[in-house]
């Protein structure tokens, strides 16, 4: 089959996956060109900088590098030039394997560069309670980056619990369990290209 002939997956749809029932609430063209305006905005926003990208890993490895590959694109016009763009990595984890959140924040991989008077981006997934981007925000503020921004592809803003906004939002979504691009449910669904809201989470408990 041509890509121009593989099915296009539709809003509202629901794709099931290992049992999985997944109800599309994103689109992957409708995150692409998001995705876009979300890097024309960084670029107009440090334009002549130096930028240090810090993602947050597992969930932001996708939307963090789909992200940098649109900046300094000049999609905008605004910046043309190629981007001074340096990149690193911080791994936490909160999640387990449930769908609420444990609220306790692991480090489990840390940076292997300085953000010292760097102007810092963190990439995230997802804003949710908060805790997360905050312990981050947090430690790497006593670092004493020269600026220190936050970008996420989603927010769901009323289940925050914590002080925290992010700069640059991808999309405000209600307070629902998605996965897909980078999001995850026992690890699976990161490779979706669509964010869709897992509709049974509890399958095997049902099955059993
Ligand atoms: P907090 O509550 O610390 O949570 O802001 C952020 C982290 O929790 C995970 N998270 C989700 N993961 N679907 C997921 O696959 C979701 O709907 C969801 N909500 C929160 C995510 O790892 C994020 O980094
Ligand atoms: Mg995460």
């Amino acid at each position: 089959m041509t890509p121009e002939m593989a099915p296009q997956i539709e809003k509202g749809q629901i794709v099931e996956i290992d049992g999985y029932k997944i109800e599309v609430l994103l689109t992957e063209p409708e995150i692409d060109k998001r995705i876009v305006e979300l890097a024309d905005q960084i670029d107009s926003d440090y334009l002549g900088k130096k930028l240090k990208v810090i993602m947050i890993l597992k969930g932001a490895s996708s939307f963090g590098e789909d992200l940098i590959r649109e900046l300094g694109k000049g999609n905008s016009a605004i910046d043309r030039k190629p981007r001074d763009i340096e990149i690193d990595y911080k791994g936490t984890t909160s999640y387990g394997s449930k769908t609420t959140t444990s609220g306790e924040v692991k480090d489990t991989i840390s940076m292997d560069s300085s953000i010292k008077d760097e102007d810092v981006l963190v990439v995230e997934d997802i804003l949710d309670t908060g805790k997360t981007l905050l312990h981050v925000v947090n430690k790497m503020s006593e670092e004493e980056p020269k600026s220190l921004n936050v970008c996420v592809l989603l927010d769901k803003k009323e289940r925050r619990i914590v002080n925290i906004n992010a700069k640059y939002v991808g999309f405000d979504i209600q307070n629902v369990f998605v996965v897909g691009r980078g999001l995850d449910y026992k690890q699976k669904f990161r490779n979706l290209r669509f964010v869709g809201i897992l509709l049974n989470p509890d399958k095997e408990e049902k099955i059993n």
